[in-house]
């Protein structure tokens, strides 16, 4: 018997998460489980905090930073067909609107482009994102176009006592790269969509992802803007005015192209990124006087981030 056991997923113990990661780093962790359903997830969810396991949910891994000696807890990913869906819902707002359940392990940005192009607005803002809907709820992912939680009506989520709970948009009271999602987890969001020209929403989504590909590394290994703007200025701005582009430490740089980003080169440890994280900050403090704040997700081996 193990603490586990009646988990109906698959398991996997000492897993390997660089793989999960768009940066391609870090280590193990000590549990990873890939729960079947929301009842498997929160029988999952209940032992864990018996067991005094911290948790954590991976969802693209494409806003996370794991260390070097990875998680010593338990990881969950929400891969299995109930958090994929995508389900047609009744519209409460009237002519014109189009409502949407979508799973919270959903990929965001196929998601964006197939809405845009049945003329669904409202994702448009996506284009370029990765990541998957659990991950865009959690932060408010977005851009200079818009954020996902302007599109969010109501979410569906376990409590942290392993209870189904549902809360509406002013709960989540989303702001710049924040939601009051606090330990819950997100298990389907409704969003609120537009019924449009297709072909003006997806000119707006193929004119936003070019915005994206020509001013972001989106071919390397990057968990895409390292530092939240402060507000009313671009981080990616001050890193650059502060001469940083293209500093180096080990094989982690700054990118080029976009100052806010680290690309991790081959060879790269998650060490050189958070070093070359504080080199930044740092310097951004000595320039501007500024405290910059991280926007990515590091993971720490016991599940305290810096
Ligand atoms: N800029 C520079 N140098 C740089 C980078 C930017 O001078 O190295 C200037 C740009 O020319 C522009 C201004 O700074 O005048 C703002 O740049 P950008 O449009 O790229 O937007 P951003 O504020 O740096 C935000 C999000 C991005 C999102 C873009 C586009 C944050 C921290 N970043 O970047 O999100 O893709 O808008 O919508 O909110 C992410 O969160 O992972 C992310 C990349």
């Amino acid at each position: 018997m193990h603490w586990w056991t009646g988990f109906a997923g698959k398991m996997e113990c000492d897993a390997p998460l660089a793989s999960h990661t768009w940066f391609r780093l870090g280590g193990r962790a000590r549990f990873l489980f890939h729960p079947q359903d929301a009842e498997d997830l929160a029988a999952l969810i209940r032992r864990s905090s018996e067991e005094d396991l911290p948790v954590k949910i991976l969802g693209a891994g494409a806003n996370v930073l794991v260390s070097d000696d990875g998680f010593d807890g338990v990881v969950v990913r929400l891969d299995a067909a109930p958090f994929r869906e995508v389900k047609q819902r009744a519209a409460a707002g009237g002519g014109g609107a189009h409502a949407l359940e979508v799973g919270a392990g959903v990929d965001l940005m196929p998601l964006a482009r197939r809405c845009s192009q049945r003329g669904l607005s409202g994702l448009e803002c996506m284009a370029g994102i990765p990541g998957t809907v659990g991950g865009a709820v959690r932060m408010n992912a977005g851009g200079r176009f818009g954020s996902f939680g302007d599109v969010v009506r109501e979410v569906r989520v376990l409590e942290a006592s392993g209870d189904l709970n549902t809360l509406t948009r002013s709960q989540l009271d989303f702001g710049y790269r924040h939601c009051r999602l606090d330990e819950r987890i997100l298990l389907s969001a409704a969003l609120e969509l537009r019924e449009e020209d297709p072909d003006n929403v997806l000119r707006t989504f193929n004119r936003n992802l070019e915005y994206k590909t020509q001013t972001q590394p989106l071919a390397d290994h990057s968990a895409g803007c390292v530092f939240k703007n402060p507000q009313g200025q671009s981080a990616g701005a001050l890193i650059d005015r502060a001469g940083l582009k293209g500093t180096r430490y080990g094989q982690a740089r700054v990118c080029d192209q976009h100052a806010n980003f680290i690309v991790a080169d081959h060879g790269a440890t998650a060490s050189d990124v958070l070093h070359l994280i504080d080199v930044v900050r740092d310097r951004v403090r000595e320039v501007f006087n500024l405290a910059l704040e991280t926007e990515i997700d590091i993971w720490k081996p016991h599940g305290v981030g810096c």
